[in-house]
Formats: structure tokens, sequence, C-alpha cells
């Protein structure tokens, strides 16, 4: 199937950064969040990521306004009625996810695909919910989106193969390298690097290491580009949260429960750099370590 149009559905981190590359890849794009104020945030991320591109030789202006001329405000999930793909990329909680679906899927043309960019949560638990569970699939954006290569495509069990072919196609226009995971908590990336960052708080929450101490270490130790830390505010404490929840209840193994240390972090509302503080505080010129 030819995609044109493309809903978002969520126009945070990662729906501004999927609405940024397939905008500038050509494809019409209708940004949806739970308000219009939402959305314009998105729309203003993008605006100033993109004059980031221009400024460093990246992209020219024209191809800048022409994509942000390709960016349309969808306040209401009605709006996406058109569109030929749709991907949910709204907060890290299935009751969240499984909403929207039950939204979105009366409105949305029978024959569009629909995909989430879920970090963690089944992609064949969620397609059972909606009613198009062979036009559904898993498509995993990372973080900077047009910054990162990689996208992992997921498949639930009765994705069909010109789904999957549709979403090969989409992320391939996107000049995105694929990587194909099985349906099983947290794919591959996550399933790898979430552990990692869990062991990294662990570290700071038995006082092994102060925050700079294990950023340091592994920055210069590891030869990470960035500390564990820094890329769990990077992230967002939330989604670590979440995904570190579903690695536990999923594999139904201890090693996976999350630190006490993040969950703190969480109800404080210190969910990183989107909130301004985590394990860094960012409201200052320069990052100061929060322990
Ligand atoms: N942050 C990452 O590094 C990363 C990487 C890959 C995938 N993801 C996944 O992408 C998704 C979004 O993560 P994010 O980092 O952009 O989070 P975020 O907190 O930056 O953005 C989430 C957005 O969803 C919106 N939202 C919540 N409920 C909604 C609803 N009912 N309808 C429409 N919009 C709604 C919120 O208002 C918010 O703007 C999650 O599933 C996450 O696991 C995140």
């Amino acid at each position: 199937m030819a995609i044109e149009t493309v809903g978002i559905i969520g126009a945070g981190q990662m729906g501004s950064g999927i609405a940024h590359v397939a905008a500038l890849a050509g494809y019409k794009v209708l940004l949806h969040d739970i308000s219009e104020e939402n959305i314009e945030h998105g729309i203003a991320t993008i605006n100033g990521n993109m004059a980031r591109q221009v400024a460093s030789g990246k992209l020219d202006e024209k191809a800048r306004t022409d994509a942000l001329s390709r960016i349309t405000p969808a306040p209401s999930i009605e709006d996406l009625a058109s569109v030929d793909l749709a991907i949910e990329a709204a907060t890290e909680d299935e009751t969240v996810k499984r909403k929207i679906f039950a939204q979105l899927c009366p409105v949305l043309n029978p024959e569009a695909v629909l995909a989430t960019n879920t970090s963690s949560i089944s992609i064949t638990r969620m397609a059972a919910q909606t009613d198009r569970p062979e036009r559904f699939i898993g498509i995993h954006f990372m973080n900077p989106v047009p910054v990162i290569k990689l996208v992992e495509l997921v498949r639930g069990i009765a994705t069909e193969d010109s789904t999957f072919e549709t979403a090969r196609a989409f992320v391939t226009d996107l000049d995105k390298t694929i990587t194909v995971a099985e349906d099983f908590p947290a794919f591959i990336v996550n399933r790898i690097l979430l552990p990692m960052i869990n062991e990294a708080i662990y570290t700071l929450y038995e006082g092994v290491g102060t925050v700079d101490a294990i950023d340091t270490a592994m920055r210069l130790g590891a030869n990470h580009p960035m500390g564990p830390l820094q890329l769990a505010d990077f992230i967002g404490l939330d989604t670590c949260l979440s995904i570190m929840q579903v690695l536990y209840e999923g594999l139904a193994d201890s090693k996976y429960r999350p630190c006490p240390l993040l969950v703190k972090y969480v109800e404080a509302g210190w969910l990183g750099r989107k909130a301004g503080r985590g394990f860094y505080d960012y409201r200052g010129e320069h990052p100061v370590p929060t322990r």
C-alpha cells in the first residue's frame, strides 16, 4: 500500500521526531495530542530542530520550510480519518494506548495500517484490542529520531506480510536501517539497554558511586557516548520505569525489578530532561547532578 499521509498520535519527544523525519521525506503529516498546546509545542520543537540542521549545513532552508508546511495540527482524533498510516507515539502506558486505539479505529480508513512506537509493550496484545490485528505492527524509532539510524520492526502474531512490507518501505524511505525483532518484552534494544540503565541506578542507590562517578565511569571506561544516568534522563524516567515493569512482569524474573530510586524519581515528577530535572537538574546553564 502506498503511504501518502501519516497520522501521529502523541506530539512529545518521539511523536515530534517521527513527524520531523516523515515530513522531510515528503509525507503529509497530521499531528495529534491531547491538547492544541501540546501539538504546538511539538511543532515548535520540530521547527527548532530543523533550524539546527540548517545551521549545521545538513538541511537547506527550502527543505525546512517545505517540510514544515507538510505538518498539520490534528486537534481531534477524527482529523486522522484520511491517513494511510497511523503511528501511536503516546505515553508508555498500555491503558492510555488502549483508549487511543478504541477512539482511533472507528474513524480510520479500514485499509490504513496502524503502528505503535511502544518501547516494550506486547504488539500482539495491543493488536488484539483493535479491529485490524493483521494491519497492526510495531515501528520502534529511537530517540532522537532525526539522529538515530535504527528502527526496530516488530510483528504481532497476526501481522500480515503486506503490513510488514508497507512498514519496511516507509521506514526505508526515511533513510533508516531496519532490524527485525520478535514480539517479546522490550524487543532487542531495550531488552539489553534498560537493565543496564536500571543497574546504573542501583549503583547510585547503593552508594557505589555518585551520578557524576557512574556516568564518567561508563563514558570513559566503556566508551559509551553518554553515561547511563544521562541517557535515562534523555529517554524519560517514566518511560524507563514502564519498560522495566514490562520486563519484570512479562519475563517473570526478579532480575528485572525496577530500582526503588527510579520509582522515587518518577513519583517526584523528576522525569529527566523533558521535565527539567531527573538525575541531573537542567534548569540552569549546565546540567547539575541531583545526587
Ligand atoms: N523516549 C524515548 O527514548 C523513546 C524511544 C523509543 C520509543 N519511545 C516510546 O514512544 C512513546 C512516546 O514516548 P515519548 O518519549 O515521546 O514520551 P513523551 O512524554 O515525550 O510524549 C508523550 C506524549 O503523548 C501524549 N499523550 C498522552 N496521552 C495521549 C492521548 N490519549 N492522546 C494523544 N496523545 C497523548 C502526551 O500529551 C505527550 O505529549 C512511548 O510509547 C515510548 O515508550 C520512547
